[in-house]
């Protein structure tokens, strides 16, 4: 059963439950996570939570309960849902007063939401996606995973409407990321992929494809790619948690090869995570 959770309780997902002043409503004041449980468990749970922790405190929102009581309404949401695959979104937000730009001296709300994951077509895994470069017109700060996202939002329809299942933006002539993954690509047998600078969300899934990558003695340079690197790589996938690894068929009009040895190699040893933890 799908759930949702806000101001300490769980309820219907279908409960209208925001205030109108809620700032994550009116401002987009906040921040959030998306995490993945297979098999009744959060995969990456203390790397999502400590990328929430960052992301709260670079915008000064203090997280309105502790750690493991934030582990326990998470465990406690997933036995309650009963389902065994599940997406879940949790956001917290500055708080709830009138409308004004200052910080309210309020706290902080948390919300979450437990449903049944997003499925990708398995001949997206097999044949690859087709992705377009975009101008990436977000922020300085994109390491924050905080609620404002039209641009990416923007993004990502622009690809769409173009037949594309991403848009891969472009700052200043170099690939930060896609409109909600990270981009790899792959030449002469070295992994590359852009530095986790302010400019880019260090994902979970990224950082984790990339140490399987050390594990499987596949080297890897975290380096500013260019347009034309990424569209003449051997192999070019893109990360994320609802996606996990996704291979790249076609950038702009630019076929990639149809073989991706390194990206199958990896797409194991990723799910591979998912028994060890
Ligand atoms: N998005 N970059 C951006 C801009 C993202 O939105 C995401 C994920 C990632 C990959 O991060 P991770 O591997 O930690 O999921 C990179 C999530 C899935 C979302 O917005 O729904």
């Amino acid at each position: 059963m799908e759930l949702g959770y806000y101001n300490g309780k769980f309820r219907d997902i279908n409960e209208n439950v925001i205030p109108i002043d809620e700032r994550g409503h009116q401002f987009g004041d906040g921040v959030y996570e998306f995490i993945r449980v297979y098999d009744g468990k959060p995969f990456l749970l203390n790397q999502h939570l400590d990328r929430l922790e960052r992301s709260a405190k670079a915008l000064f929102i203090k997280l309105p309960i502790t750690r493991t009581e934030l582990e326990t309404i998470i465990q406690e949401g997933i036995a309650k849902s009963e389902l065994q695959e599940a997406d879940i979104y949790l956001q917290v937000t500055r708080g709830i007063a009138p409308r004004n730009h200052l910080f309210p001296d309020t706290d902080a709300q948390l919300s979450l939401t437990i449903r049944n994951p997003r499925q990708i077509p398995e001949q997206a895994y097999e044949e690859g996606i087709s992705t377009m470069l975009l101008e990436d017109e977000r922020w300085a700060n994109c390491y924050i995973k905080s609620l404002n996202l039209l641009p990416n939002i923007l993004a990502k329809q622009a690809a769409a409407q173009k037949g594309c299942k991403e848009a891969i933006l472009v700052k200043n002539g170099y690939i930060t990321e896609g409109s909600s993954s990270n981009v790899f690509a792959v030449k002469n047998g070295t992994l590359y992929t852009t530095p986790a600078t302010k400019h880019i969300l260090c994902g979970i899934t990224r950082t984790n494809v990339m140490s399987c990558a050390h594990d499987h003695d596949i080297p890897v340079r975290e380096q500013h790619m260019t347009m034309a690197f990424l569209k003449e790589a051997d192999e070019v996938f893109v990360t994320s948690t609802s996606i996990g690894i996704l291979p790249v068929a076609k950038i702009d009009q630019a076929v990639l090869p149809l073989t991706r040895p390194i990206t199958q190699r990896l797409s194991k040893a990723y799910k591979q995570l998912r028994n060890v933890q």
